[in-house]
Formats: C-alpha cells, structure tokens, sequence
C-alpha cells in the first residue's frame, strides 16, 4: 500500500485482494474492516470516501486483511461485533458467531408468545454470544429468560451482551449441559440452536468454522446427539401448552420431527429458513406440563 491511499481507493484494493483470495463477500468484508480500522460506522466510509488514510491505520488495517484472507479469521471476530436482530452483539473467539439463519428461529418462537406485554417464562439452551435469549428478551419486554451454556465463557460473552443491551435484569445466566440448570422449572418457551455437525464434516467446511469452538459445532459422530437428548428430556421443563423450537441441519428436520412426536410433543412442525431449506422444528407441549 503506497503513501498516497485515501478512503475509497483502500476499499477498492482490499475488495479486490479478498476477491482474488476466493472470500464470499469481498465487498462487504472490505467495508467492515477498514470501517473498523478507521473507528467509523460503514456508511461513513462513502461520506469520507477521498480522505487521506494515515500509516498508523493502514498498519492496523493490513493486518486485518492480512488475518482475514491468509487464516480465514471471519470478519465478526477480527471487529468483535456482529449484529443479531438489529442488536449490536460483542463476539470473540469463544462463541459462535450468530448466523442470519438463526433469525428464522427467533421468529418461530416469537409466534409462541404473542402477547407483547407476556410475563413469559423462556429458555435459551446452548445460548453462546445470547444472540437468540437477548433478541427473545429485547421483544418481550416483560419476559424473564435463562439462558445455559456448558461453557463459561460464552457465558461470560453473553453476560457482557446483556449489560450492554440493558437486559441483564430479566436474562440469568447458567453454566451446565443442555437442561441439566433448568431442572425443576418449568419454561413457556424452550429454544435451542444446539451444536449439530457431525465431527466426521469438519474437513469439508469452510475455512472461518476452525476459528469457532469446536462445542458450538460439534455434537458427536452423528451430529443429532445434542438433538436427540435434548428432545428427549425438554417435556420434563415445559409448561402446559408451551413452545419448543430447535435449530438443526435441513437432513436432520424429518429425524427430530419424529423425535418430538415420540418425546409426547404435539403440533411439530417443520420451517424454512430465507433460503426455503427446513431449518427449525417446532412443536407444543400437550397437558404434560405442569404450570
Ligand atoms: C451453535 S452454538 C449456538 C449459539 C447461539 N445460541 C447462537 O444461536 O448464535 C451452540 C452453543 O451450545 C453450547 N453447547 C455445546 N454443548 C452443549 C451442551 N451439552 N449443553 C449446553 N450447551 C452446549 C456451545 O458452547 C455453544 O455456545
């Protein structure tokens, strides 16, 4: 990078670098890191598109670029910030990055507490960064949430998440596996985006999953394990008439629809995400529950 790099002319140099490197979203990642390294929102850098860019930023930037298309360190974790459902998330390396697909699961189980105003009770299993406990938490202002990991610290990301959000006085945090911290409550929501990949995938996923923690992917040599238990047991925490939904692989819809239907549940149904592939199971408790 020579000395004379204004805004615009950096951008049009990183998008092409990150094209040639084969990234997705040349474009999009160049404008998210150099807005970054520049401490400006993305919009600013077309409203500031011929000012000079000084040495001390393009150090910071090219290492950014750098990290991006060498080690395929996704965008989210070089900024620390991703946003989930118009909420503005901190990330690091300890928690999944949350995806634009698990959007289709907030909506889901937004469809099993219609009363905006609801005192509903609502657990988050497997909550990482608290992506889908705090945009639950952010729609229902009257909710109270749990919101469980079995690693303290996506625990400590999402705690961080929920100050910052100003939800920490309706979202607990707990550390255990799957309902293990729920025992003995009863929920009128139970969500989950559990891990689903089966360990034998990780040689063919991309690059940017390696720098995400194993037990967000991983459940087991089969990738349904977490499913499979979870669906198992989510009867012994629900309340009568409540919701369940889960987020699974689209191979995996049909299996843990089934599962539901064996576990007692009624209602299952099966929804796709943006791009039409199932993406969420969803099913009500009977009079199985106890309020
Ligand atoms: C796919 S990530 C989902 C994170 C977040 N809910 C989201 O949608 O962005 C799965 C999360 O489940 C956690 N996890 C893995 N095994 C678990 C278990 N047995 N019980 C509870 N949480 C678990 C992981 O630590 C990870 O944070």
């Amino acid at each position: 990078m020579s000395e004379q790099w204004t805004v615009v002319a950096l951008l049009r140099w990183i998008e092409g670098h990150f094209r040639e490197q084969g990234l997705d979203a040349p474009r999009l990642d160049a404008e998210c890191l150099l807005a970054h390294a520049l401490g400006l929102e993305r919009l600013e850098l077309y409203l500031q598109h011929d000012k000079p860019v000084m040495e001390a930023e393009r150090a910071r930037l090219r290492e950014l670029v750098r990290r991006r298309a060498r080690e395929r360190v996704p965008v989210a974790q070089l900024t620390g910030r991703k946003e989930f459902w118009s909420l503005p998330l901190s990330v690091d390396g300890s928690v999944l990055v949350p995806r634009p697909e698990t959007e289709t699961l907030v909506e889901v189980a937004l469809c099993f507490l219609p009363d905006r105003e609801g005192e509903y009770r609502i657990l988050d299993v497997g909550t990482g960064s608290g992506a889908v406990a705090l945009a639950l938490a952010h729609e229902r202002k009257k909710a109270q949430v749990l919101a469980t990991d079995v690693s303290e610290a996506a625990l400590a990301v999402a705690s961080g998440n929920a100050e910052r959000l100003q939800l920490a006085d309706r979202v607990r945090f707990a550390a255990g596996s799957l309902l293990e911290p729920a025992a003995g409550e009863r929920f009128d929501l139970v969500v989950s985006n559990p891990p689903y990949l089966a360990e034998g995938e990780a040689a063919q996923l991309a690059p940017e999953l390696a720098h995400e923690p194993g037990a967000a992917l991983f459940a087991g040599p089969l990738g349904t394990e977490l499913l499979e238990r979870l669906v198992a047991g989510v009867v012994d925490v629900l309340a009568t008439s409540a919701g369940f939904a889960v987020e699974l692989a689209p191979d995996q819809a049909e299996r843990v629809a089934g599962w539901c239907e064996l576990a007692g549940l009624g209602e299952v149904r099966i929804v796709p995400d943006l791009a039409g592939r199932p993406r969420v199971v969803a099913a009500k408790s009977r009079g199985q529950g106890a309020d």
